[in-house]
């Protein structure tokens, strides 16, 4: 662990590295990654200069939705080990100083989970109000669908009991009833197991949706927020140092109120932050990056921001305008098959063309902007996709650890893997993975180490204020991080072509800009506008040295 992601509130120093036990490392041959394999690969996760990972679901599911169905929280999926793996994958990271959170889907579970099974086998059964029912399908009218591709109602029809169920993702995964108390005191003691075995937080899944009232949308309801703060003030009561991550897809302004006076989550994603760092790149110019920036409202002391660029899921445009939405789809996403419900499925890589320079660009920017950045496995390699496989599983390919049999991932037969390796002659395994990279100084993954540790070297990045100045160039985008007499001055050329800019440093006259790359000293500030030239894409990070 770094020095500075030891300390109170260790998750606002923290870079996190979001990874799929299924993709990443498979140890026993099956094809499918597991805990041991991850085990093995810990050393890597923590030279790239990692704090703490986010593991995708690892509990007993049927895959309907890889793994976000599921049917027994308690323990570990049996493709992944045992629970006794998972406890050795836990102390084994903490010896390395890495924490772990790992998956929390209260929303909903599988249809496959003995509570719906059970739920669903008699109106009189005690579970029933588990979940939620109904006569009629027309309760809660109007309420968004969020699989638009798969789904055309929020409810379904259980034919046994002839009742509607309500769902808000897959009709195979029932939404809780969070009205009935038993369900928060189950969750609690879900919560409880994990935290007693030693994780250090969650990443709580899908939470704006947890109650539903009749005339709102369902979703970000005062309702929900009590469950959610009813949990938060379990957790501290029992535990210390443990993070609460909200998975809550909505405006700013409604998420802030997920972190409630501070007593409610640690964290929460900035959802609508995530597209306009690409529409920034796309249309070369900082205006939509300044003003979500500007727009967020500020966050309780202990609470952080989760940055990222991408995910496991497709690039949601949900938090986006009509007109913003068309540009994100013709600049990202031209071929239809790259879309899915309100977003693109597409990686990295392959959404910036291979464009090294936009990469690091993007990456600049994530490292940079306030917030504690995620990223996502394999993207600091420059991973490709496949639009081709079918839901977002096009994304969640296995991880390229090098050249050989299986890109080094399974020592299976090909056919056997959990999913298909990217092997086209772009972005496949031969060329694109760890080992290769590792071998050459400049490769992206060395890049990105150095560009973490950079990050890391001072908390302005993770505690600092933002201050954008605004050069009359618009395709410059520049901000000053600032705590205390610690100063970082960004500069970010968003553009493909060269550029010049001027910017009024007037208040800083006298400081001296380091390069913090290279450690190369720049002409001190002066009264006088402080000009910079830039080639495309390119972007500097300053540390203001003062008399
Ligand atoms: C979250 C997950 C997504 C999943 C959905 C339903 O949005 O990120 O992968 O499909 O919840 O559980």
């Amino acid at each position: 662990m770094t020095a500075a992601a030891t300390g109170a509130a260790w998750y606002k120093d923290a870079v996190f590295y979001q990874l799929h036990v299924k993709t990443f490392c498979d140890s026993d041959g099956d094809g499918i990654g597991d805990f041991k394999g991850l085990t093995g690969k810990l050393d890597y996760v923590r030279d790239l200069g990692i704090d703490c990972l986010w593991i995708l679901p690892m509990y007993p599911s049927p895959f309907r939705d890889d793994g976000y169905d599921i049917s027994d929280y308690c323990s570990i999926h049996p493709s992944y080990g045992s629970m006794q793996d998972f406890r050795d994958f836990l102390e084994a990271a903490h010896a390395r100083g890495l924490r772990v959170i790992t998956e929390l889907v209260l929303n909903h579970t599988s249809d496959q989970h003995a509570w719906f099974k059970e739920a669903r086998s008699s109106r009189d059964h005690p579970l029933r109000d588990w979940y939620v029912w109904s006569d009629t399908d027309d309760r809660y009218a109007g309420v968004r669908i969020i699989f638009t591709d798969t789904e055309r109602s929020n409810w379904a029809w259980d034919p046994q009991t002839k009742q509607y169920y309500w769902h808000r993702f897959f009709s195979h995964q029932p939404d809780l009833n969070f009205d009935n108390p038993a369900v928060r005191e189950e969750f609690w003691n879900v919560m409880k197991f994990w935290l007693e075995i030693g994780v250090d937080g969650f990443r709580v899944d899908a939470v704006p949706y947890l109650i539903e009232r009749e005339g709102t949308s369902c979703e970000n309801l005062p309702e929900t927020h009590a469950v959610l703060k009813f949990l938060r003030q379990r957790l501290d009561e029992h535990f210390t140092d443990r993070v609460l991550l909200a998975e809550a897809n909505q405006w700013p302004e409604d998420v802030r109120h997920y972190f409630g006076e501070g007593d409610e989550f640690h964290m929460a994603f900035h959802f609508p932050l995530m597209p306009r760092m690409f529409m920034a790149v796309g249309l070369e110019d900082r205006k939509p990056l300044v003003d979500i920036v500007e727009r967020t409202p500020a966050i309780p002391e202990n609470c952080q921001w989760g940055i990222f660029l991408r995910n496991h899921d497709e690039l949601t445009l949900e938090m986006v305008t009509e007109v913003e939405r068309q540009y994100m789809y013709d600049e990202y996403a031209r071929d239809p098959v790259a879309r899915i419900n309100v977003g693109i499925r597409r990686r990295l890589a392959p959404l910036l063309e291979g464009d090294r320079r936009r990469i690091e660009l993007m990456n600049g920017l994530l490292m940079s902007l306030p917030g504690s950045p995620i990223v996502y496995y394999g993207d600091e390699i420059g991973m490709g996709d496949n639009i081709y496989l079918g839901d977002r599983n096009g994304v969640r390919t296995p991880m390229q650890w090098n050249g050989g049999w299986n890109a080094g991932f399974s020592s299976a037969d090909p056919e056997r893997l959990a999913q298909p390796l990217i092997s086209n002659a772009v972005y496949g395994y031969q060329g694109v993975n760890v080992e290769s990279q590792r071998r050459v100084e400049h490769s992206l993954l060395n890049w990105t180490r150095r560009l973490i540790r950079a990050r890391q070297s001072s908390p302005v990045f993770s505690r600092g204020t933002t201050t954008f100045l605004k050069p009359a160039n618009h395709r410059v985008l520049a901000f000053l991080r600032t705590l205390d007499r610690d100063q970082v001055l960004v500069v970010c050329n968003l553009a493909s072509t060269a550029q010049a800019v001027q910017l009024d440093l007037r208040e800083l006259a006298g400081a001296l800009p380091i390069e913090m790359f290279g450690k190369s000293v720049f002409p001190r500030i002066g009264a006088a506008p402080y000009v910079l030239t830039l080639n495309p894409y390119d972007f500097y990070w300053f540390k203001l040295r003062r008399l």
